[in-house]
């Protein structure tokens, strides 16, 4: 081999290459990949075993939806008075304007310990007239609606927010639900129902006593008065006006006929 520059380069690759085959060897330490694990095999379980798992003991309980709960007044103030003595107390009533007017007084009427007591506005004229709630047209609406409850009218306790008939069926003032109040109060206390039905927004800003409440805002949950579960829904008559109503307040009775089946109030 002479030093030209050809042989020059033949020679430095040579050595090149024979270093490269020394580290092979045993020289350089080779870098060894672990083997890849092997693929899991996927084997798809059983039909029985894919079905849902059965919810465990330990699965927290649904939250409850909180209710607004509404207080009856804590003084009663006829503690000596059954229900007759207090419908007494109305008949002979000259606490507002509307006992001028009237031919009946509207107490009331129905079961004690019923399953729900329904509380509407006040005494329309043929109300008025027989000295019963509801026995005018939208009162044929409510009897119907509380059948399709599964339920009967003599079962279940019927009142009103006001039991003398504002003239010309105008919603009662406040100086007249008012004083009525106390009266109303004290049916519930001693008719002690399962639930209770609000009809119609007179009786829903009474009960709450919110002049702003209204049953838009109120309905298609459960309330609480003291320690009966009440539900809001739209007044049979407005029902009449419009059936439009007719399906929210379905959905709403059917909240309390479910609560009264399950017995959860
Ligand atoms: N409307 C009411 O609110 N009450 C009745 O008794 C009759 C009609």
């Amino acid at each position: 081999m002479d030093d030209s520059p050809l042989s020059m380069h033949i020679a430095n690759t040579v050595a090149a290459l024979r270093h490269l085959l020394r580290s092979q060897a045993g020289g350089l330490p080779r870098v060894v990949r672990p083997p890849r694990p092997p693929e899991p095999v996927r084997v798809a379980p059983p039909a029985a075993v894919r079905t849902p798992p059965a919810p465990s003991k330990a699965a927290a309980p649904p939250t409850p939806v909180p209710r607004d709960t509404l207080s009856l007044p804590e003084v009663d103030p006829w503690p000596d008075l059954d229900l007759a003595g207090v419908g007494g107390l109305v008949a002979a009533c000259t606490r507002c304007d509307l006992a001028s007017t009237r031919t009946h007084t509207v107490f009331g009427e129905g079961a004690l310990n019923p399953p729900v007591m329904f509380i509407g506005e006040g005494p329309g004229a043929e109300e008025d007239k027989a000295g019963r709630p509801f026995v005018g047209p939208a009162g044929q609406l409510l009897d119907s609606m509380i059948r399709a409850m599964g339920l009967t009218r003599e079962a279940c306790y019927i009142a009103n927010v006001v039991k003398c008939r504002p003239p010309n069926n105008a919603v009662p003032r406040p100086d007249q639900a008012g004083p009525c109040m106390p009266y109303l109060f004290a049916q519930i206390r001693r008719v002690q129902p399962r639930f209770i039905v609000a009809l119609g927004a007179t009786a829903a800003k009474a009960l709450f006593g919110k002049p702003e409440a209204s049953v838009g805002r109120l309905r298609g949950r459960l309330h609480q008065l003291g320690d009966i579960p009440l539900v809001v829904t739209y007044h049979p008559a407005a029902l009449l006006r419009d059936p439009g109503f007719k399906r929210p307040t379905w959905e709403d009775l059917k909240l309390v006929m479910a609560r009264l089946k399950t017995g959860d109030e």
